[in-house]
């Protein structure tokens, strides 16, 4: 009796230890195809840094159907579309509750023909349609935020042909992002949808370490304003994060206030120009419907774009600096690199780019960017003067 318990003892352990390292086999092929199939769909939603449009950094709560509408028709009319910018995004503020079922409502006052509709007319002119939301218990205007209704929100936007998600960190005590926002990236994998994932958590625990593997962009600081300080000290502050960046997954150093009025000229090309080099998401924030010419300029430079949006995905770094000066540089996928030369100075002041101390040979080919024409060919070194916050923004070729 003892032996035949013990022989049937060990006859359920061989089984079930047979059993348990099938399952355990299985659900490791099933972790990496999932994983193989998540980082496909990343690097097709975002294989260069995503363009757009969002609603907060001009609107704030201020959002409704007419104005997403009416700056869907102007990304179009402009030719912001013909340059690259796609997404349309809603920021805060486009939600009221949630219904019995718990199911997000949209504001009936400021979305009265709710979401789907909306989402229909951006897809109708080519564009693509983005919603906010907020991984804690409630977003930063107090709207209901997407805790513990993580995998239902991401279905709702599927079902509304959502093809971008922002998910902010407010009211997110004792949560940890790390934990909160896979979630979010395992239910849009569920959902089918391609939908491009954008974390917005603020720089808080080293997103660019997790972030990889789980959203398409990470916020990496607080809130950007339209001051010259605040846009320099952040965009100069991402030296060193390029090594976790890459098509599919991109730092974000917050959205553009190009055209916003609060810096000058000058400030606003090195804003744009340190964006590119950056390969940072390039979301305008300004009333891209009276946009000025100037700004347009900035905002649609093509050559500017394509430096953000090179093949090779590579995020700039800091090559050079001396006091005020700053050169960064940016390898580009045809073999040449961009360079910005920077001046946060207070005065104008001469910057000479040594071709050597960048990695170029002695003579080289320049083209100045935001001229769009070519200075002609180098030897060693060149010097220009820079304006005071300015940028002189060079494509350095062989
Ligand atoms: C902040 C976020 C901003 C904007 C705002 C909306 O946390 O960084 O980009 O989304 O919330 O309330």
């Amino acid at each position: 009796m003892k032996i035949v318990a013990h022989i049937a003892a060990r006859k359920f352990s061989l089984k079930s230890g047979a059993a348990f390292f099938l399952l355990t086999t299985l659900s490791l092929f099933v972790v990496a195809a999932w994983s193989q199939t998540a980082a496909a769909q990343s690097t097709k939603v975002a294989a260069t840094p995503p363009m757009g449009w969002n609603s907060w950094n001009k609107f704030g709560c201020n959002v409704s159907d007419k104005l997403i509408r009416e700056m869907t028709d102007a990304i179009v009319s402009t030719g912001m579309k013909d340059v690259g910018y796609r997404f349309v995004n809603v920021d805060d503020c486009w939600q009221v509750s949630r219904s019995g079922d718990g199911t997000i409502v949209v504001d009936p006052d400021r979305f009265p023909n709710g979401m789907k509709p909306l989402a229909d007319y951006v897809h109708s002119k080519g564009l693509k349609f983005g919603v906010y939301t907020d991984a804690g218990r409630m977003t930063c205007e107090k709207r209901p935020g997407s805790y513990d209704h993580e995998a239902q929100d991401i279905n709702t936007y599927a079902s509304w042909g959502v093809d971008y998600v922002k998910i902010d960190w407010c009211y997110s005590d004792g949560l940890e992002p790390d934990v909160q926002y896979p979630k979010f990236r395992d239910a849009i994998a569920q959902s089918g949808r391609a939908i491009v994932f954008s974390i917005c958590n603020w720089g808080v625990k080293a997103p660019w370490t997790w972030g990889p593997h789980t959203g398409n962009l990470w916020r990496t600081t607080g809130d950007i304003s339209d001051k010259y300080n605040s846009m320099s000290v952040i965009g100069f502050s991402q030296n060193g994060l390029g090594k976790f960046a890459g098509p599919g997954h991109w730092n974000d150093p917050d959205m553009l206030e190009v055209g916003n009025g609060g810096m000058k000229h000058d400030e606003y090309l090195t804003h744009m120009a340190l964006w590119a080099i950056l390969a940072a998401p390039l979301l305008a924030g300004n009333d891209i419907r009276s946009m000025s010419d100037e700004t347009k300029a900035i905002l649609m430079n093509p050559e500017v774009i394509a430096v953000d949006q090179d093949a090779k995905g590579v995020q700039g770094h800091r090559g050079w600096d001396e006091g005020p000066l700053e050169i960064w540089v940016k390898p580009l996928a045809d073999g040449s690199q961009a360079a910005g030369l920077f001046n946060r100075g207070e005065s104008t002041l001469k910057i000479t780019l040594d071709f050597k101390a960048i990695g170029a040979p002695a003579t080289v080919k320049l083209r100045d960017l935001w001229e769009r024409k070519d200075l002609g060919t180098m030897q060693d070194s060149y010097t220009t003067e820079v304006p005071k916050h300015g940028v002189v923004f060079l494509k350095v070729s062989n």
